[in-house]
C-alpha cells in the first residue's frame, strides 16, 4: 500500500497534486512519500517482533538520501552500508554507529579504518583476506572489530541474475564448505571479535523457498561452528524480500516471511539481524516525467518521455517492469513504447505496452521508483542528476537538488599542456 492516489482525477502524494512540484522542481524529479515510507519500515519491524531478539539494518544502496535515512533512524533502523560513502550518510543521518553494519567484498583499508574509529557494530567480512587485513588494522589502532562472517550457501535465488548473490559462482561471502575452517582462522585473530555468520542471496526475490533453504543450511553450519567450541550469538540473514513492480503481481508479505524465519530459527539462541532495502522504499516513491512528444512509430507509437536510463537504470539494465501511468488520465488508454531521449537503444521503459493515453506536455510517472531509482542515476549523456521530493501530508520540500550540467563541468580541468 501506498499514499500516491488520485483525487479528481489528479495523481497526488499524500495531499500534493504532483502537477504542483513538477511546475515548481521541473521534471524529472523523484518524488517520496513519507508516510509510505514510515508505514513499510513499521509493517516489516512489527512483522518481525515475534521474533525473540532482532535488529534491523536498513539497506542503504537501495535509498540512500539523507531525509529517507533520517525518518527510518527515527524508525529505530540502523543502516547496511556497503562504502565508506554509505556508512558517512547513516552517521550523518544520526544513526549510533552500533547500528551500522559494513558488508561488501572491497572494503579499502581507509574505509575499514574509518570504521573502526566510528566504532561501526559489525562488520561482515566476505573473505580470510579482508578479516587477516581487519585484524591487523584493528590492533594497530588499538580496536577490536566485531565481525560476522559472510556465508556463500550457493543456492539458487530465483531472481534476476545480475541481482543474485548466493550462487557458487557469484563474488560474494566465502565458500560454505570452507566456512568453518575459516571462521575458526579468523577467531583465533586478537583484533577481531568474531560473533556471528551473514549471507544474503539475492534481490526482488519472489518466493520464500530459496531463503528458507539458504538458512537452514547456515543453520546448520552454525551449529558446525558452535560444536567446534566457537560462540555464535548472532546471525545475520541479509535482505531480498522483493515488491510487486506489476499490479496484481503476488509476493510474499512480511508475515509470512516472520513465520518462515520463526519456524527455521526455533532453536538458534541468537540476535537475529536483517539488512531490508526494496521492501522498505520500493514503493515509498516514484519518478515524474513529462512527455516530451510522441512520434509516430511502424508498430507502435514511441511516447518520448524526459525521464531516461541515466534517471532509472532498472529497466535498461535488468529488463525490469515499472508501471507507467497518466498524471492526469482522460480515461483513454494506448499501446506504446515508452523511450526517453538517450542516444541508444537500450534507454527504452517499455515496449508495446498497454498505457493511459499520453500527448506533449502531459505529466506521467514511472511507480515503485523508491528503491535503486535516484541511488543509480547518473549524468550519462550531460543529463542533469535527477533530484528528489519527499512529502509529508500537505508539504513537501526538495530533498536533493538537480545538480545541472554547468555545475557538473565547472568540476572538470583543462590541463595547461592542452592551452
Ligand atoms: N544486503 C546486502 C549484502 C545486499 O547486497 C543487498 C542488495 C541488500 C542487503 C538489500 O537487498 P534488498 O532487500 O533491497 O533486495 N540494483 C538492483 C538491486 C541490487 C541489490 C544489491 N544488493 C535492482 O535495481 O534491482
Amino acid at each position: 500500500m501506498d499514499h500516491f492516489e488520485y483525487r479528481n482525477g489528479v495523481l497526488h502524494a499524500e495531499d500534493v497534486p504532483l502537477p504542483r512540484i513538477a511546475d515548481a522542481v521541473g521534471t524529472p524529479v523523484y518524488v517520496y512519500s513519507r508516510a509510505t515510507l514510515t508505514r513499510h519500515a513499521r509493517v516489516f519491524r512489527d512483522a518481525l517482533s515475534i521474533l525473540p531478539a532482532t535488529k534491523i539494518a536498513f539497506a542503504v544502496k537501495s535509498n540512500p538520501n539523507l531525509a529517507v535515512l533520517k525518518v527510518l533512524a527515527a524508525e529505530g533502523y540502523g543502516a547496511d552500508v556497503v562504502s565508506g560513502g554509505e556508512m558517512e550518510r547513516a552517521l550523518a543521518a544520526g544513526m549510533p554507529a552500533e547500528g551500522i553494519v559494513f558488508s561488501g567484498v572491497g572494503k579499502t583499508e581507509a574505509e575499514m579504518i574509518r570504521a573502526l574509529e566510528a566504532g561501526i557494530g559489525q562488520f561482515n567480512l566476505e573473505s580470510a583476506e579482508e578479516g587477516l587485513e581487519l585484524a591487523e588494522l584493528a590492533q594497530r589502532l588499538g580496536k577490536t572489530a566485531t565481525c560476522a562472517l559472510r556465508v556463500n550457501p550457493d543456492v539458487d535465488a530465483g531472481t534476476h541474475g545480475k541481482i543474485s548473490t548466493g550462487k557458487a559462482e557469484n563474488k560474494f561471502g566465502v565458500p560454505f564448505d570452507r566456512a568453518a575452517d575459516i571462521f575458526a582462522r579468523l577467531s583465533a585473530e586478537p583484533g577481531l571479535a568474531m560473533r556471528g555468520l551473514a549471507l544474503h542471496i539475492g534481490s526482488q526475490l519472489s518466493s520464500l523457498a530459496p531463503l528458507e533453504a539458504a538458512f537452514t543450511k547456515i543453520g546448520g553450519l552454525m551449529r558446525e561452528i558452535r560444536a567446534a567450541g566457537h560462540a555464535i550469538t548472532h546471525m545475520d540473514l541479509g535482505g531480498g524480500v522483493g515488491v510487486p513492480y506489476k499490479a496484481g503481481d503476488v509476493f510474499p508479505q512480511p508475515e509470512e516471511y516472520a513465520a518462515m524465519i520463526a519456524r527455521v530459527t526455533a532453536d538458534w539462541g541468537v540476535t537475529l539481524m536483517f539488512e531490508p532495502g526494496r521492501v522498505i522504499t520500493g514503493n515509498t516513491g516514484v519518478l515524474v516525467t513529462r512527455v516530451v512528444r510522441v512520434k509516430e512509430g511502424v508498430g507502435h507509437p514511441w511516447v518520448v518521455v524526459d525521464a531516461a536510463m541515466n534517471d532509472l537504470a532498472r529497466p535498461a539494465l535488468y529488463d525490469a517492469w515499472h508501471d507507467f501511468a497518466a498524471v492526469t488520465p482522460n480515461g483513454q488508454t494506448i499501446t506504446a513504447n515508452i523511450v526517453g531521449p538517450i542516444c541508444e537503444s537500450s534507454d527504452t521503459f517499455a515496449m508495446a505496452r498497454d498505457i493511459d493515453e499520453v500527448a506533449r506536455g502531459d505529466l506521467a510517472v514511472f511507480r515503485t521508483a523508491g528503491a535503486y531509482g535516484a541511488t543509480m542515476a547518473n549524468t550519462y549523456n550531460s543529463r542533469p542528476m535527477v533530484p528528489e521530493v519527499m512529502v509529508d501530508g500537505e508539504r513537501w520540500a526538495v530533498v536533493a537538488d538537480r545538480i545541472v550540467p554547468a555545475t557538473i563541468l565547472s568540476a572538470e580541468r583543462v590541463p595547461d599542456f592542452l592551452v
